[in-house]
């Protein structure tokens, strides 16, 4: 099957479950609760929640067991982008193609938005329905998704973004080491955590489960590769968010430290390693690799 058509069944499986797990609009609070929803259904690409249900076949579940504990991620990683786009941090005004949460709505309203997207992701996690085998392997699918999203994960490399952001001139080496701990961190953890859960859940033993979390922590650092390049190359049609913010915020990125052509060529050779490592998790052509592909040349 083709990537697109991939993509797009998978992202159908998602949007049910999704829709399924968000309190409806008309239950209290509302406002807030349209807020989720505002936030959540506004075009996302469900890249982690995808990663998750592939990464659960490759290691032998069922894709559809996993749906709802991989929406957790994703109603995580909602809740990181209304904070990333606060005033107090990036300051956007535009996501997934329509008004930032606390520009539709208001900052108290996105603040305490994502409060609720981020314990709802927790507890949909820690509830979901799953299969008898997973009993035991719940209690650290919940830990290993927590702690990729505390501060020893995505908030620790949001922090450290914004203590870099306006220090440009720092010397290269300390820099080039600040930028990876950054993008490690900020993204790598939860789109490494994706992939591991599904693994975890799957039963994976304990070498399989470490060879997943490489795959998706190398996966992690080219995803947001690709997002400093397209920051300063794409439209705002074709990202559904403000590019040239990066340079213009001063931002450390791939782009704004090796600028293009460089950032370019390392995004190469992390798709290299991503495709012999999806060789080492699933049978050639299969879909880990190809959704590795579709990240490293995405332009949305
Ligand atoms: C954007 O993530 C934030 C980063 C970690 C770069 P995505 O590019 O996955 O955003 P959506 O979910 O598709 O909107
Ligand atoms: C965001 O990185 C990472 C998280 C949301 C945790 P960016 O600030 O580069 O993401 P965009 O470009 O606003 O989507
Ligand atoms: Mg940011
Ligand atoms: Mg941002
Ligand atoms: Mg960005």
């Amino acid at each position: 099957m083709k990537i697109q058509d991939l993509l797009r069944e998978e992202r159908a499986a998602v949007e049910t479950s999704l829709d399924r797990l968000l309190p409806d609009e008309s239950a209290w609070p509302s406002r807030l609760h349209a807020a989720m929803r505002y936030a959540v259904f506004g075009g996302g690409k469900r890249i982690r929640p995808i990663l998750a249900r592939l990464a659960h076949r490759a290691a032998g579940g069922d894709a559809d067991d996993i749906t709802a504990a991989a929406c957790g991620i994703e109603l995580i990683h909602t809740y990181s982008l209304i904070h990333d786009d606060l005033p107090a941090l990036d300051d956007d005004v535009l996501r997934r193609g329509r008004s930032t949460v606390h520009v539709a709505f208001d900052e108290a309203t996105a603040i305490l938005t994502g409060d609720a997207l981020l314990t709802l992701g927790l507890e949909v996690l820690a509830t979901c329905p799953e299969p008898e085998a997973w009993a035991a392997r719940r209690a650290r699918a919940v830990a290993l998704v927590a702690a990729a999203a505390g501060s020893r994960g995505m908030v620790g490399g949001q922090v450290e973004d914004l203590a870099a952001t306006g220090h440009l001139d720092e010397d290269g080496g300390a820099a080039a080491s600040r930028l990876e701990l950054i993008h490690r961190h900020k993204t790598g953890d939860l789109l490494r955590a994706s992939v591991q859960l599904g693994a975890v859940l799957a039963g994976a033993a304990p070498e399989t489960e470490a060879l997943f979390a490489e795959f998706g922590a190398r996966l992690g650092m080219a995803f947001q590769v690709a997002d400093d390049i397209l920051d300063a190359t794409a439209t705002a049609e074709e990202l559904g968010k403000s590019p040239g913010k990066d340079e213009a915020a001063g931002k450390l990125t791939f782009v704004t430290l090796y600028g293009l052509d460089r950032a370019r060529a390392i995004l190469h050779d992390l798709e290299s390693r991503l495709e012999s490592l999806a060789s080492q998790l699933e049978a050639p052509g299969g879909p880990l690799g190809a959704l590795a592909h579709f990240i490293c040349q995405r332009r949305s």
